[in-house]
């Protein structure tokens, strides 16, 4: 059996092409609608009232489209909405990002008591505490973990700026504190930041950076070939939404997957706001 409907997943803005790149990597004959909420990024600084709204108006909106699955490929949204997006999915499998970090990270620890682990996110993530607490349960108390917020990270990335001075500087800003005294991982808890992986793992040249979209992929290809909703046959495709600006969304996009983001539609606000 093979199931063609698609995979719904949906970020503030570009930075959930992180998690589809993966995913497309994985699992490249599936059907993908990825939803970037341009117009109201970024999320990781909004009240967890207003992310919670955002994200039940993505998540109806994508359920209409009939997706057979939905990831939030954000870690804001993972970080404060899951309980309400599983409420409206039902039925429909529904992942987030922030478990399949924790559970690498875990890996990466294994055998070792004392370990310092950084957390790079937004300052909702932050203000969460989701990651020192998962890491806590899942790799005991005894490893320490640091977290910093980097807001700026998400606007640079948004306007494509992910290699030059600009992005250096904003890198050496927020993690300087680290550059002598560096942590045994860090952890990219914000899914634009693999953007600015290569500056990150060039400032901290000891430690192991990890993101969320390779594990997350894996955990996704597993799910669904347990339920044996896998898309089998050939020639996957990809369908692009964003809320704002198509230009400023398609030449991100395409710089960063590398091909143009072909099927892309621009859907107001207003209308998922009625939804
Ligand atoms: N990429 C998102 C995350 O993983 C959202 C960032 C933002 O919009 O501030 O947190």
């Amino acid at each position: 059996m093979s199931d063609a409907r698609p995979i719904g997943l949906f970020d503030s803005g570009i930075g959930g092409l992180t998690v589809l790149k993966a995913l497309s990597a994985e699992l490249p004959n599936e059907n993908y609608i990825y939803f970037g909420d341009t117009a109201r990024a970024p999320y990781g600084n909004k009240s967890s009232g207003s992310v919670t709204q955002y994200a039940e108006q993505t998540t109806r909106f994508l359920l209409r489209q009939n997706v057979k699955a939905l990831i939030v490929a954000c870690n804001t949204v993972s970080a404060v909405a899951m309980a309400r997006i599983e409420e409206l999915a039902g039925d429909i499998p529904v992942f987030e990002v922030i478990s399949p970090l924790v559970e690498d990270v875990s890996a990466f620890l294994k055998g070792r008591e004392h370990a310092r682990i950084g957390v790079l996110a937004t300052r909702r993530t932050v203000a969460s505490r989701q990651y020192p607490e998962a890491i806590a349960r899942r790799a005991g108390e005894t490893i320490q973990v640091e977290q910093i917020a980097c807001p700026l990270f998400v606007n640079l990335v948004e306007e494509g700026i992910w290699h030059d001075q600009l992005a250096e500087a904003a890198v050496d800003h927020y993690l300087s504190v680290w550059r002598q005294n560096t942590p045994d991982a860090v952890l990219l808890g914000c899914t634009h930041y693999p953007l600015l992986k290569p500056l990150i793992e060039a400032y901290l040249p000891q430690a192991t950076v990890l993101e969320s979209g390779p594990a997350l992929s894996r955990v996704v290809a597993e799910a669904l070939a347990r339920s044996d909703m896998r898309h089998e046959d050939t020639g996957g495709s990809r369908i692009f939404y964003c809320t704002d600006a198509l230009d400023t969304f398609v030449d991100a996009a395409v710089s960063f997957l590398g091909e143009a983001a072909t099927n892309t539609t621009q859907i107001h606000l207003k209308d998922i706001e009625c939804i």
